[in-house]
């Protein structure tokens, strides 16, 4: 039976921590708001998600080189871009229990002292609105004084466009490209969080792609098709996931167009990616402000433009939760309930569970020298020898691991061990000679299953 909003939610929360996934930070002592920390499995799948971000952006493309910039630069380059003046939320109080809630998600938010109240509906009178800067600030030095603010990025596009001079003469290229970055990002978030949809740090997978002018509408229209389709080809479900055009009211002070990858959440709607044609604000803003002609010279045409920018902006975070939503199944299974995640086998954290059937007759031990061909071929494995074998395969279930391999008395008499796949639970005899082959093989004829009754 389909779950509710609320319990696909408590649901994933719950297996996130029990699995191993996503811990509340500082959990000891009593956790800090919008914080979490990921463990053994989380780190997997946020670095396979990268690892597949970083290979259809800048591995497969001549024209898109990374970039690793700071996360704290000069306090001047967060007053040019716009973040100190401009980077905030409306904000209101409650002059009664003195919360603060975000004046634009005021129906997203419940009032602390009634829970099952808005912010609107309890006693409580709000002030009127006022802008609340997003950035953390910090002090650079030993001396805390006005001087030395600095801050944390709230995004790692600053960084790109700083450097822009630099990896364009160092890597003699010449617009249309893109430099690409993976990093932490901070924002001081009072919204609730929903879970890791909205956190105070999170990394950002972002590309700065600069062009002609007169080309801007062809590559805007690229980069949209571009990254809606990888979160297709990684398995989303086609059904959820849309594309939304802001309305001219929505748009960022530096945009004259932008696109919201949108995903249907256990809670509606919601941005994953923002696709926006930046113009030249950034790089003219900052050739202003620095006195650095941020310009490209194109020696056919003796001519210098300042070229503008198209930008792909996600959240690896926001991406993994998405991941695990979509992934998410309870499956009735006779009279069982089988949860299982359908991750993408590219994304999943453990590639291969190793079982020996038994726990004698030389089963563990060939079992054991399973894992090791398996690893040494870069396959993630996990080696389990605990409890019924329908057991195993269901722990694996729960984690989303694509496959498992059962060493049997075959295996010691013929070479031969079973895979066994997640999604159909089907079982075929493969050669232990041919085993990494046909991991690979059946990992690229990887289609998303249609769901039995996914969350709603
Ligand atoms: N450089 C453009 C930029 O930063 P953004 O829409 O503010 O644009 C891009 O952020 C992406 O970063 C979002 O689509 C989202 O996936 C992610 N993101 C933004 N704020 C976040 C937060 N507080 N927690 C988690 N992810 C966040």
């Amino acid at each position: 039976m389909a779950k509710q909003a609320t319990g696909v939610m408590d649901a994933i929360v719950s297996l996130c921590k029990r699995r191993g996934f996503i811990f509340q930070a500082s959990e000891i002592y009593g956790g800090i708001g919008n914080t979490y920390d990921y463990g053994p499995l989380g780190v997997e799948l946020l670095r396979r998600i990268k690892d597949a971000w970083w290979d259809d952006v800048v591995v497969e493309r001549a024209n898109v080189v990374g970039l690793d910039s700071a996360i704290i630069q000069n306090p001047t380059v967060w007053e040019t871009s716009g973040h100190v003046g401009g980077f905030s939320d409306p904000m209101v109080d409650c002059k009664l229990c003195k919360a603060r809630f975000r004046a634009d998600k005021l129906d997203d938010a419940r009032c602390p002292k009634k829970p099952s109240k808005k912010p609107t509906e309890c006693q409580g009178e709000l002030t009127e609105p006022r802008a609340f800067n997003l950035m953390f600030k910090t002090h650079i030095g030993a001396v805390e004084e006005t001087a030395s603010v600095a801050y944390l990025r709230p995004e790692t596009a600053q960084g790109i466009f700083l450097n822009f001079k630099n990896v364009m003469e160092a890597g003699r290229l010449k617009p249309p490209f893109g430099i690409a970055q993976i990093g932490k990002s901070f924002r001081n978030e009072i919204t609730p969080g929903n879970f890791v949809f909205r956190t105070r740090e999170f990394e950002q997978a972002e590309m700065e792609f600069f062009v002609p002018p007169e080309e801007e509408q062809q590559w805007y229209d690229y980069w949209r098709k571009a990254r809606y389709d990888w979160y297709l080809n990684l398995g989303l479900n086609p059904d959820k996931l849309r594309m939304r055009e802001h309305e001219t009211d929505e748009l960022a002070h530096y945009s004259t167009a932008t696109a919201d990858i949108e995903y249907l959440y256990p809670f509606g709607w919601g941005e994953l990616e923002g696709v926006a044609c930046r113009t030249d604000f950034d790089l003219k803003r900052h050739s202003e402000a620095s006195g650095t002609d941020l310009v490209y010279f194109d020696p056919q045409a003796k001519e210098r433009y300042t070229p503008f920018v198209i930008e792909p902006a996600g959240g690896v975070n926001r991406m993994a939760l998405t991941f695990l939503i979509d992934a998410y199944e309870e499956q009735q299974v006779g009279k069982d309930v089988r949860t299982v995640l359908h991750f993408s086998p590219q994304l999943a954290p453990i590639t291969v569970g190793v079982f020996p059937l038994v726990k004698k007759d030389g089963m563990p031990e060939k079992a054991a020298e399973v894992e090791a061909l398996l690893r040494k071929a870069h396959l993630a494995s996990f080696y389990d020898e605990k409890g019924a074998i329908g057991r195993r395969y269901r722990r694996q279930d729960e984690i989303g691991t694509p496959y498992c391999v059962t060493i049997d008395g075959d295996t010691l008499s013929d070479g031969t061990v079973t895979l066994r796949h997640r999604d159909s639970m089907e079982q075929e005899k493969v050669a232990l000679d041919e085993l990494v082959q046909v991991i690979h093989e059946r990992t690229a004829a990887w289609e998303r299953p249609v769901p039995q009754a996914g969350p709603e």
